[in-house]
């Protein structure tokens, strides 16, 4: 099958993308590698260097690459810089999906998949989130995810083009980029690898629910054959706290260093975890890696690059 993987120099996109080759199918990856690096992207891919947002563009591309399913992972991934400016971000995460939604729709492509947010989709409600919550993101990063959903689910209603959208927990693992905000783990073992020790925001009491990507790539290649339509929780119903997550972190790389606490960040949700019972009914999708596994393996590759 022909698969075009937005975002695929990304860190999830890229695993997708070699998951899917690996697979035996043809992959073409669009990426401006504003977050994504070209040593990512999987040799076997076919790499179009693109904005999503530049409407001509992703036009031309995709009417002449003609996928059969698009796996859409490139976005504005800040939550804090998407508050800062809300414009930048609606212009990836909504203009951008809307400018390969219109040129999905002319194909016709068979199916698309989404990256969602489940940590920024439900707002302050109590732990775990599950699908049948109704959505209140708080931050326009998670309205714009909300505003995605909803065209997939308008181009689905008018042009029966089905779709799945897997709503992440806080994804870590290999090649994550340590500047975005969720990627606590990436942040805490590139200020070990930098010598440093890093620093809890606040007192470290709050909670996420981490999955390894291994399994979110699992969900992207369950999505390609499902017959299921809709919005899936992809994690793992488990919170684990800043704290937690430090002392993992600096344990498997060997240091064993005090915490340091620096200022807490306004506004921030307190506890988040994802209940994924629908994911594992739809696809037969549930976690495999345990957070001890997956913090040892993300060790082990920081390790090897060095
Ligand atoms: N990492 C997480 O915990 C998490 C959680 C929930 C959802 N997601 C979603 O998963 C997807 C991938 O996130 P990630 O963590 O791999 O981040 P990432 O920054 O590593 O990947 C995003 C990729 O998209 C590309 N990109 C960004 N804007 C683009 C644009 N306008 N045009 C073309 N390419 C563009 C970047 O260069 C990068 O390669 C995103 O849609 C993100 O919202 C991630």
């Amino acid at each position: 099958m022909k698969i075009l993987v937005t975002g695929g120099a990304g860190f999830i996109g890229s695993h997708v993308a070699d998951a899917y080759i690996k697979l035996g199918h043809e992959v073409v990856i669009v990426d401006n590698l504003s977050t994504g690096k070209k040593e990512f992207v999987n040799p076997k891919a076919e790499f179009v260097e693109a904005d999503i947002a530049d409407r001509e563009t992703i036009q031309s591309i995709v009417s002449v690459q003609r996928p059969e399913v698009i796996n859409h992972h490139a976005a504005h991934i800040q939550v804090g810089h998407s508050v800062e400016d809300p414009q930048f971000d609606a212009t990836a995460n909504i203009l951008g999906t809307l400018n390969i939604m219109e040129v999905a729709r002319q194909i016709p492509v068979k199916k698309v998949i989404f990256a969602a947010t489940g940590g920024a989709m439900y707002g302050n409600k109590p732990t775990p989130f599950d699908e049948s919550m109704k959505e209140e993101p708080l931050s326009p990063y998670g309205i714009s995810k909300r505003a995605a959903e909803l065209y997939f689910n308008y181009y689905y209603e008018l042009y029966k083009i089905p779709y799945v959208s897997l709503r992440y927990s806080n994804v870590y693992g290999p090649r994550q980029n340590p500047h975005g905000e969720s990627g606590v783990v990436a942040i805490f073992a590139e200020a070990i690898m930098a010598g440093k020790t890093p620093v809890i925001n606040g007192d470290g009491t709050h909670t996420r629910d981490y999955v390894y990507v291994s399994d979110v790539v699992g969900a992207n290649v369950l999505a390609l054959t499902t017959d299921f339509v809709g919005e899936l929780n992809i994690g793992t119903k488990t919170e684990i706290s800043t704290n937690e997550v430090f002392d993992k972190v600096t344990t498997e790389f060997g240091k064993h260093l005090e915490r340091q606490y620096g200022s807490p960040r306004p506004g921030e949700q307190v506890t988040s975890s994802l209940d994924y019972s629908k994911a594992k009914q739809k696809l037969g999708w549930e976690p495999k890696v345990t957070f001890d596994e997956g913090v040892q393996l993300v060790a082990n590759w920081y390790k090897n690059r060095r």
